[in-house]
């Protein structure tokens, strides 16, 4: 993979920049174009994905830099529609590029089919008998999904939970590689259910996944040295990055003790995480279900990601649920998220899983230094400023210094720009 620093990208204009990430990541210009041009797919493509269509909505299309994920340098494509989000990971990639960048890891990557069986008559009878024939159900639900054996997927375990009054609920756990999975474990769940029913005595239920993959959890570190942390002093780098530290430990910890809180902690988080689920295609409310229901396991909301110091570094771990795919679903029909595994590098999905984890934290640590030091409304107006000045015509050496002279103001409107535009023409 290249060099995932780009110095001077956001200076570049649209065109210069897709020719940089195209020439970088290997992909051909024109390839890249296709893909990301007018939002990569038009009405007629829309119409085969979903019903009733009118037409395509097109969100902006980016790339995080700076990002280093298990030693390997990846950009990463992100779609997003809210300022500063895109600006931000990768200004706290930089950050954590200092610790050595992003560790990430995975123990195991199953999904969870639930077949309901309810008006059972004798649940500890039944669970017994489910348990017995495991073989059989294990066989069962190998031919209803063959398609994964030959990718070394499947199957992998049956569990079954009482939930009292008559009500008992059977987790099949399925191995689905390199796919999301929903379409397999849900045949294999329905596939399931008339043998179950059978075994328990009970009735037929609901046979879905569940979103809630917490055997599909992934976990990222990050180690930022001090003196990489920009704080409030400049004197002394290290002891300024300390107090810096200090002050996002006591913004973790505020999330950590308070719900109302851990839900902006970890919007943030999801900043980064949505913006790469959906630049790949992926299916985003599966994920924040997932992510919301991991972040209330223990029965209070928590945040997802926590930060200490530890001695002259500030060291953070995001752990959250990632029911993602490389192939498959919208995958085969959006040229846009194609490409963004590509530029990412993304050859299974634990790379893809672990790039939205690490884009997640990066948000998470990216909003938290802004937060306890000036506050994210200055960066949001720089970049919104940025904006009023390209909408009032200025061009690009112009775009600058208007927008300087608008933050410099505090008034950022379009009028304010239009006279600092005729000024600087003057
Ligand atoms: C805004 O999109 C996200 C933040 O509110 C996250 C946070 O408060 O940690 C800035």
């Amino acid at each position: 993979m290249a060099d995932s620093r780009v110095p001077g990208f956001y200076k570049l204009s649209v065109e210069e920049r897709r020719r940089e990430i195209a020439a970088r990541a290997e992909v051909s210009f024109e390839e890249l174009v296709r893909a990301v041009a007018d939002g990569g797919i038009d009405s007629g493509v829309a119409d085969k994905i979903v019903e009733n269509v009118i037409g395509t909505y097109a969100l902006p299309y980016g790339v995080a830099l700076n990002v280093r994920i298990n030693g390997v340098d990846r950009f990463v494509p992100m779609v997003v529609e809210e300022p500063s989000v895109i600006a931000a990971a990768s200004n706290a990639a930089k950050m954590v590029r200092s610790g050595g960048g992003f560790v990430a890891e995975q123990d195991e990557s199953l999904m969870i089919g639930q077949i309901q069986l309810y008006g059972v008559p004798d649940c500890p009878a039944a669970t017994r008998a489910v348990l017995a024939a495991r073989v059989e159900l294990m066989d069962l639900a190998v031919r209803a999904a063959p398609g994964l054996v030959p990718y070394g997927g499947g199957p992998r375990d049956l569990e079954v939970r009482d939930l009292g009054d008559g009500m008992l609920v059977v987790h099949v756990l399925v191995d689905c590689r390199d796919a999301m999975g929903a379409n397999m474990v849900n045949t294999i769940a329905e596939a399931l259910a008339p043998r179950l029913a059978e075994l328990a005595r009970g009735q037929i239920g609901l046979r879905i996944l569940s979103n809630l993959a917490d055997r599909r959890v992934v976990k990222v570190c990050a180690r930022v040295r001090c003196d990489a942390l920009p704080g409030r002093g400049v004197a002394d780098p290290e002891r300024s990055g300390m107090e810096m530290a200090d002050a996002i430990v006591q913004a973790s910890r505020f999330a950590e003790a308070d719900p109302y809180r851990a839900a902006t902690h970890n919007k943030g988080i999801m900043n980064g995480v949505d913006a790469v689920v959906m630049a790949t295609g992926n299916d985003w409310r599966a994920v924040e279900a997932g992510a919301h229901a991991y972040a209330a396991r223990t029965g209070r909301y928590a945040p997802l990601a926590i930060w200490r110091r530890e001695g002259t570094q500030l060291v953070g771990t995001l752990e959250l649920p990632l029911a993602l795919g490389t192939v498959g679903g919208t995958l085969r029909v959006h040229p846009g998220a194609r490409l963004a595994l590509r530029l990412m590098g993304a050859t299974t999905v634990r790379d893809l899983a672990f790039a939205a984890a690490s884009a997640g934290l990066a948000s998470n640590l990216a909003a938290l230094r802004a937060l306890a030091t000036e506050g994210i409304q200055r960066g949001h107006m720089t970049l919104h400023a940025r904006s009023v000045a390209v909408t009032v015509g200025a061009r690009d050496d112009e775009v600058e210094p208007v927008a300087a002279g608008l933050v410099a103001g505090g008034v950022v409107t379009v009028e304010a720009a239009e006279k600092l535009l005729a000024q600087l023409r003057s």
